[in-house]
């Protein structure tokens, strides 16, 4: 059976944890200490931003950046395409989402469909970019330098984007803000949990104050000096999220070798996918292949499991100006239509650390057999 998840502990390393874990109830620093601090320098280091704080989940640190952008009542572009999670944060902060299309080659927006937000909105304060499986579009050193020079904000949502790269930058290092999460799922994980990465030392610290309840500079004590939450990682998601992240780029590799295994093959047939033959590295968290009308997703993923291959969640066949939760935000069906067309009409494979040859040789099999 081919599973979409795995999760990369060895052994030694589970050991480890579990050592660990007793040390840290033995000292009674169960938050905040020093595995707090040192992934978030190793965080910080490994993403080329100057801070990194991390918090008990992406949503929290996307709410707490919007926060300090002043979201509150204004509208924020934000990609229809995206986890709830995106554009759930903008409304909890109290901001109006405004949803841009999508690029159906990297299923992202891109300069063009900011821009024309933009102009029939000029009224948008920022955005909260997502890089959709790990991908980040070929023009977003342009799209930074626009949000730049047109006074926008740009949160990176960096939840699928662990170690993705253009042109050697770093997801979530190009714009004022990252996100990533470390939900189970992802490309690393620290069981619950998500981080910040900035370049600015006064939102790193503003967000350390937001994340624990408004106590700023490290002082514990009584005075709460911003509207805060209990959004704080605890020392054993910090000393899970060490191990995963010095073995990161070694689970972005494999999951390289598995996609460049299956990619002459698509080409060979014809199959279309969105590329990451652009960036330095792409996370893969998501290797997105595109059907033909025909068949929907669902009785692919049907036909896949008789092969005793799950494939897991897409991104997204369902996209957020259609789910139900969002029914009353208000957008221009025609503006959203290539999210329409394509989002329905692609699968995921359950690529991973984890895949071996095998799988790599069944994945083929299947995909020869059920994508047209
Ligand atoms: C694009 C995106 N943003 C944000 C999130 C939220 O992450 P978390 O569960 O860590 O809050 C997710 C979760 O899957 C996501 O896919």
């Amino acid at each position: 059976m081919i599973k979409p998840f795995y999760l990369d502990l060895s052994e030694q390393e589970i050991e480890l944890i579990q050592a660990e874990l007793g040390n840290i109830l033995r000292s009674g620093q169960l938050i905040l200490a020093k595995h707090t601090e040192t992934f978030e320098n190793e965080f910080a280091r490994y993403v080329g931003t100057q801070y990194a704080v991390s918090l008990n989940s992406c949503t929290s640190g996307l709410q707490a950046l919007l926060m300090l952008k002043g979201a509150k009542h204004r509208k924020v572009a934000v990609p229809t395409n995206t986890n709830f999670a995106s554009v759930a944060a903008i409304l909890r902060e109290g901001g109006i989402p405004i949803f841009m299309d999508m690029n159906p080659n990297y299923f992202v927006p891109d300069l063009e469909i900011l821009q024309y937000t933009h102009e029939k909105h000029p009224d948008i304060i920022g955005v909260v970019w997502v890089h959709i499986g790990g991908i980040i579009t070929p023009d977003f050193f342009e799209i930074a330098e626009y949000c730049r020079t047109n006074n926008l904000f740009l949160i990176e949502d960096a939840a699928h984007a662990h170690g993705s790269m253009l042109n050697n930058v770093k997801a979530g290092n190009f714009g004022d803000g990252g996100v990533f999460s470390f939900f189970p799922t992802k490309v690393m994980t620290t069981i619950e949990g998500g981080i910040v990465t900035t370049n600015s030392l006064e939102e790193a610290e503003l967000i350390r104050s937001i994340r624990n309840q408004g106590k700023r500079k490290g002082n514990y004590g009584g005075l709460h000096y911003d509207l805060g939450n209990s959004w704080r990682m605890s020392e054993i998601e910090a000393y899970i999220g060490l191990i995963q992240l010095a073995k990161l780029d070694q689970m972005i590799a494999h999951r390289a070798m598995a996609v460049n295994n299956i990619i002459p093959i698509l080409e060979k047939l014809n199959i279309d996918y969105c590329s990451i033959k652009h960036m330095t590295q792409a996370s893969l968290y998501k290797f997105i292949i595109k059907f033909k009308n025909g068949c929907t997703a669902s009785e692919i993923k049907t036909k896949f499991s008789e092969e005793n291959i799950i494939l897991g969640g897409a991104v997204y066949n369902v996209p957020c100006h259609k789910q139900p939760v969002f029914e009353n935000l208000s957008f221009e069906p025609a503006d959203l239509f290539i999210s329409d067309k394509y989002c329905p009409q692609h699968i995921c494979l359950p690529i991973h650390s984890g895949t071996t040859d095998e799988d790599i040789d069944s994945l083929i099999l299947a995909v020869k057999k059920h994508i047209i």
